[in-house]
């Protein structure tokens, strides 16, 4: 029960990534915030949370949108008292064209959710972590950017990596603070972002060391550990939990 008594706020919460570890810091004793833009999924996997005794705040809105954010925050310690960690885990990969074909507004749009989210983010976020005394921020980046290309990706990478970079940034702004932050760099993982194609899945499997993609629940034990008292000492890292992708040639 490491999130006893501890709010936590998640990002992306209705799929994927962010839903299984919603699921696991649920069964492990934490209260949740959860968001994401399409309300119907959101409600019914909160309402599933809450079946099994979580307390949860389950708000429809956009990562982008500030106002929703901030409101995620204040109306999260109105009704639990404080916010002890969020993780800020949406994410949006873009249509896929080269750069030099991208059309400025797909540009934006892929830099907005995966990066200029993660400043809105910070913003509203760490007052609160600050009123609570301590803190763990954590944001989900990606192997793309920070460690390879993929063809088609250059918004995502160019975010994925801005994205490192401001966690290095607010890890050194805030660590004196009693504020920990850090990047979680996930491989590829069986979440609809990775679509349900099979031969593209064998394709990205083979990128890895172990020759297969993860488990999504595999990727929230390793942020679930990011956000815990057990990664007390850790904080400006960009953790990679990517099946050996960045050390892999063959
Ligand atoms: N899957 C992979 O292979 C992989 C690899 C490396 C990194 N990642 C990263 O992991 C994170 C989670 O991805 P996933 O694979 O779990 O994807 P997913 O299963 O498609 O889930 C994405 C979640 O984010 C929400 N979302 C998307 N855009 C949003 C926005 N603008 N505002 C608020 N919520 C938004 C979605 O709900 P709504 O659509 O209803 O808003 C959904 O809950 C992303 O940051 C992604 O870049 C994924």
């Amino acid at each position: 029960m490491r999130f006893e008594n501890r709010t936590i706020l998640i990002t992306g919460a209705s799929s994927g990534i962010g839903a299984a570890t919603a699921t696991l810091l649920a069964e492990e004793g934490a209260n949740l915030i959860l968001t994401a833009r399409g309300d119907d999924r959101l409600q019914a996997f909160a309402h599933s949370l809450a079946e099994t005794g979580t307390k949860v705040l389950a708000r429809a809105g956009g990562v982008t949108d500030a106002a929703h954010m901030q409101g995620l925050v204040d109306r999260g310690e109105s009704m639990f008292g404080k916010l002890d960690a969020a993780f800020n885990n949406a994410g949006a990969l873009g249509n896929g064209t080269p750069v030099i074909d991208t059309p400025r507004a797909d540009w934006d749009e892929v830099i907005d959710v995966n990066l200029t989210a993660a400043f809105i983010a910070a913003q509203t976020q760490v007052p609160a972590l600050k009123r609570a005394g301590r803190g763990s921020l954590l944001f989900t980046g990606s192997f793309v950017g920070p460690e390879l290309g993929i063809p088609g990706m250059g918004a995502y990478a160019a975010a994925k990596a801005g994205l490192t970079g401001l966690v290095r940034a607010l890890a050194v702004e805030h660590g004196a603070e009693g504020l920990r932050v850090n990047a979680l760099l996930p491989g590829g993982t069986k979440t609809p972002m990775a679509g349900d194609d099979p031969s593209f899945r064998d394709w990205a499997a083979q990128l890895h060391a172990l020759k297969r993609l993860a488990e999504p629940e595999e990727i929230a034990s390793v942020a679930a550990f990011l956000l815990s008292d057990e990664a007390s000492f850790v904080t400006g890292t960009a953790m990679l939990a990517d099946g050996g992708n960045s050390v892999c040639k063959t």
